[in-house]
């Protein structure tokens, strides 16, 4: 296909996903050590099964300024322990690049937090928008029973991904289910 035309496709209901994919990209439980609070419930689910925890399918765009990089995500219902399944999460490598989430199905939220320190937690439901301002670290988290939660997203082509630094130092804020509902808390082993 010539980079320069326009392209549309389709995101068929129910199942959402898009007529066009260029990437697919699964990731299981093994991606995530390290990520729930509780390792013991994480160490023992992985001994049974190394699950598909989300997948994410991409359009691909050549990735430098001016290009947006759009596609959708796929979080699957699940819990390690208490907590629910949910992405890696990231800073984006030029951490002044933005994002934009839209709900397709599902029920969660998006755990965000900036390198200064600031936290937000968005609700994640079908038919809402979510804006993921520049510098804003964020992690898609799934909180529904049985069904996936599906976001189709759009960002800067150029804006890169940086793991690095969750997977040392973890989110500030987790999401977990107690006898009363769902929680948010501390994380415990947040590293300064
Ligand atoms: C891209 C973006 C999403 C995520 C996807 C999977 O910048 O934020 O497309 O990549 O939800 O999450 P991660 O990338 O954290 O594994
Ligand atoms: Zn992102």
């Amino acid at each position: 296909m010539n980079n320069d035309n326009p392209f549309s496709f389709l995101l068929p209901f129910p199942e959402v996903i898009p007529s066009r994919i260029d990437r697919h990209i699964k990731r299981h439980l093994s991606a995530l050590k390290g990520q729930f609070f509780d390792t013991q419930a994480y160490d023992l689910l992985l001994s049974q099964q190394d699950q598909l925890i989300y997948e994410v399918y991409e359009i691909h765009r050549p990735e430098v300024a001016g290009e947006l990089l759009l596609g959708i995500s796929i979080v699957h219902p699940g819990k390690v322990g208490v907590e629910f399944f949910m992405t890696k999460g990231h800073f984006h490598t030029v951490l002044d690049t933005a994002e934009i989430y839209y709900v397709l199905k599902g029920e969660g939220f998006m755990v965000m937090e900036t390198p200064e320190g600031n936290c937000a937690i968005e609700k994640l439901s079908p038919g809402r928008v979510l804006y993921v301002p520049p510098r804003w670290a964020h992690r898609s988290v799934c909180t529904s029973r049985q069904e996936d939660l599906v976001t189709f997203f759009a960002y800067p082509a150029n804006a890169g991904h940086d793991y690095g630094t969750i997977e040392q130092r973890g989110f500030r804020k987790l999401i977990l289910e107690n006898k009363n509902g769902i929680e948010i808390i501390d994380n415990p082993n947040w590293l300064k």
